[in-house]
């Protein structure tokens, strides 16, 4: 016998030699919700709601950490809520504190992130404005991202990423940009972006108010070319980069996208993706740190070049 791949795996110093996906802390992305008060998430463990006034330390601790990036998420009060999602857009919104003070405390050294979508805002809680018949509307919504990712530019995000489905939501997102004057401000399009039930954690996280679900614009799970199609139609409108969500398993189209894009590639790996491992550690069922790890090297091993995790912070410390 003269192949024995048995050869490169004899000692730790060996297969660390020739190991094929090495995962770095800067190509890591920190998601975080930030409402009017902090809070425990139940689904969540270990992950919290911050504050416009703690918010700061967090996006500190992530550049400290050597992170690439923070996704911020806007959790508006109940009351503040209505059926167009008007504090998206105020200046004084949620979501525009809460970015102004990340970059109040870390400048440039750290890119911030800001997720464009109706969703927590509205009374309803779907992505975007409801027609008559209660569908989503396409092209009045993405008017309102446009104006969403202007405030956003404007309290100081580097980066806006559209997360709602909306057809057409990248192009109008960059011509509005761009008329205000924000023509360096990147989008990282939500491309391929399943109706999974792997959001759940996420929904209590910013105290949804969604009844029914977002399968007229989401994808449905079944469809892998759609994945591509979507990612294709985002790179074709100006998105500078395009997402795969969920990520774990959705790593056929994570690989479709990478194999096709020339723009780098993110992908999510969701709140009920961060809930599984965490509920099976608790319990003991499985090593909850090689877990973690191995979850994270094969969504990299697919083909991500950016990973939104809410392991951020710890797999950034074992990796250092
Ligand atoms: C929509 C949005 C969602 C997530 C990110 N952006 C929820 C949804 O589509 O219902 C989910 C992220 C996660 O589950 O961690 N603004």
């Amino acid at each position: 016998m003269i192949q024995r791949p048995r050869r490169l795996r004899t000692t730790a110093a060996m297969r660390k030699l020739v190991r094929e996906t090495r995962p770095a802390a800067s190509q890591l992305v920190l998601p975080a919700f930030v409402g009017e008060a902090s809070a425990d998430i139940s689904s969540m463990p270990g992950v919290k709601r911050h504050t416009p006034e703690s918010i700061g330390a967090v996006a500190r601790a992530a550049r400290d950490a050597g992170l690439g990036g923070i996704m911020l998420f806007g959790v508006p009060d109940d009351k503040d809520k209505d059926a167009h999602g008007t504090q998206a857009w105020a200046a004084d919104g949620i979501e525009q504190r809460a970015i102004a003070a990340c970059r109040e405390a870390v400048g440039d050294d750290l890119v911030i992130m800001s997720d464009v979508c109706l969703d927590e805002f509205t009374s309803h809680g779907h992505c975007g404005f409801l027609g008559e018949d209660g569908r989503v509307l396409n092209d009045e919504t993405c008017e309102a991202y446009a104006r969403q990712a202007v405030a956003q530019a404007r309290a100081g995000a580097h980066v806006v990423a559209p997360s709602g489905m909306m057809d057409g939501q990248v192009g109008a997102i960059r011509v509005g940009l761009d008329a205000e004057g924000f023509s360096d401000v990147a989008i990282l399009a939500y491309s391929a972006k399943y109706a999974s039930a792997f959001y759940g954690p996420f929904r209590e996280a910013v105290g949804s108010s969604l009844q029914g679900d977002r399968r007229t614009y989401q994808q449905d799970p079944a469809n892998r070319r759609e994945g591509l199609r979507e990612a294709l139609l985002d790179m074709a409108e100006g998105a500078d980069m395009v997402m795969v969500k969920p990520a774990s398993h959705y790593l056929d189209v994570l690989a479709d996208v990478a194999a096709a894009s020339d723009v780098p590639v993110a992908a999510y790996q969701v709140s009920g993706e961060y809930a599984m491992i965490e509920a099976a550690a608790g319990r003991g069922w499985i090593n909850r740190q090689a877990a973690i790890e191995e979850s994270v090297t094969s969504i990299v091993r697919a083909g991500a070049d950016l990973v939104l995790t809410y392991w951020a912070m710890e797999v950034a410390r074992w990796l250092n």
